[in-house]
């Protein structure tokens, strides 16, 4: 029995007897000063000890089990509530500042967004974080082993599952529930392991738009992503739209928009280019409307899928994405949606 012990019993016994919940003071009691308790349990070893300690431990001893009686005694003196009997008001106190939440940065962009499509039309749906291959690359036109599934670090958990690298693969898991017409938003967040810099984090956000229905064109895509861009941007945001590659469109686009923050002039946000790359976008492969059971000679449509961390960077001048993670409540408290 060493005497630092035993004051770090002693330290602990009072603060839980304080702090206790009326229940819960007769089980202290049992457990420091019970037939079995711990002090209790001191008193008994002390004809253990050497003849020449015994004293001055047994000193010790007895002066912890008075203090932790005498605690007891405190709080029945105080009606055994403890630090839990009510106070009342103390109008001579100083008040206490609260401070209220604000919206993320990411939530609040993925709001606007979406209400920007719901105007269109398009009815927000989501799916699980935790993908199969099947729905994140297989039924999106990814055969095994095709190249362009090294355009996606993915990261796997267990069971031979993957966190998603997209939200594409709500499209397939809509697409399965329902018959066109099908006019979707899905917002939601992805996954990949990536090199972390200003520019890209491990995870990130993306908000996936599809229609199908008979006869949807290119033009009506087109026209879908300006409309979204000035009702973001304003009237006098330009678009770039050019050729590019996705296994689950055909053709494939991916679209610029003007640098909000340097007006197009270059800027360290977008790599001194005066364009970012917001969204990718297509008409939906026919492989992947056979996949999910439509007729591609009946039906046709468009997907895209944009960022939200570089829409929101845009739009409130955020120059490093990991600020949107850190969580530090001096950057989310600049934001008072
Ligand atoms: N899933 C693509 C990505 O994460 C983005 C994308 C491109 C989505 C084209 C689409 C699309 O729906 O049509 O890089």
């Amino acid at each position: 029995m060493d005497l630092t012990q035993i004051e770090a019993v002693v330290v602990l016994a009072l603060e839980e007897i304080r702090a206790a919940a009326p229940d819960e003071v007769a089980l202290l009691r049992v457990k420091y000063l019970g037939r079995k308790g711990i002090i209790s349990g001191w008193l008994r070893g002390l004809k253990d000890l050497p003849a020449d300690r015994r004293a001055a431990v047994g000193q010790i001893a007895n002066a912890a089990r008075a203090r932790v009686e005498e605690a007891f005694a405190a709080v029945a003196a105080d009606g055994g509530r403890g630090v839990h009997r009510p106070t009342g008001f103390d109008p001579t106190l100083p008040g206490r500042r609260g401070y209220p939440g604000t919206r993320h940065p990411i939530s609040h962009t993925i709001e606007v967004i979406s209400s920007i499509f719901q105007q269109m039309g398009f009815v927000v749906a989501d799916g699980p974080e935790v993908e199969t291959d099947y729905y994140n690359f297989e039924a999106l036109n990814f055969p095994p082993d095709h190249p362009a599934r090294d355009m996606q670090d993915t990261l796997f958990v267990e069971g031979g599952r993957l966190l998603r690298t997209h939200t594409s693969p709500v499209q397939i898991r809509s697409f399965q529930k329902r018959r066109p017409p099908v006019k979707i938003i899905a917002p939601g967040r992805v996954y990949r392991f990536e090199a972390i810099s200003s520019r890209s984090y491990c995870l990130f956000h993306q908000v996936e738009g599809f229609y199908v229905d008979t006869d949807v064109t290119f033009g009506d895509l087109k026209g879908a992503i300006l409309a979204f861009a000035q009702a973001y941007f304003g009237p006098d945001v330009t678009l770039r739209f050019r050729p590019s590659f996705f296994p689950f469109t055909e053709p494939s686009t991916e679209v610029d928009f003007t640098c909000y923050l340097c007006g197009g002039h270059g800027c360290s946000v977008c790599k001194y280019e005066g364009w970012l790359e917001i969204l990718g976008a297509g008409m939906i492969d026919p492989n992947v409307l056979k996949a999910v059971g439509y007729d591609p000679d009946e039906f046709s449509g468009y997907a895209f899928g944009m960022g939200v961390e570089r829409l929101a960077m845009l739009r409130y001048k955020i120059e490093d994405i990991r600020l949107l993670f850190d969580n530090d409540i001096r950057f989310l408290r600049q934001f008072e949606f």
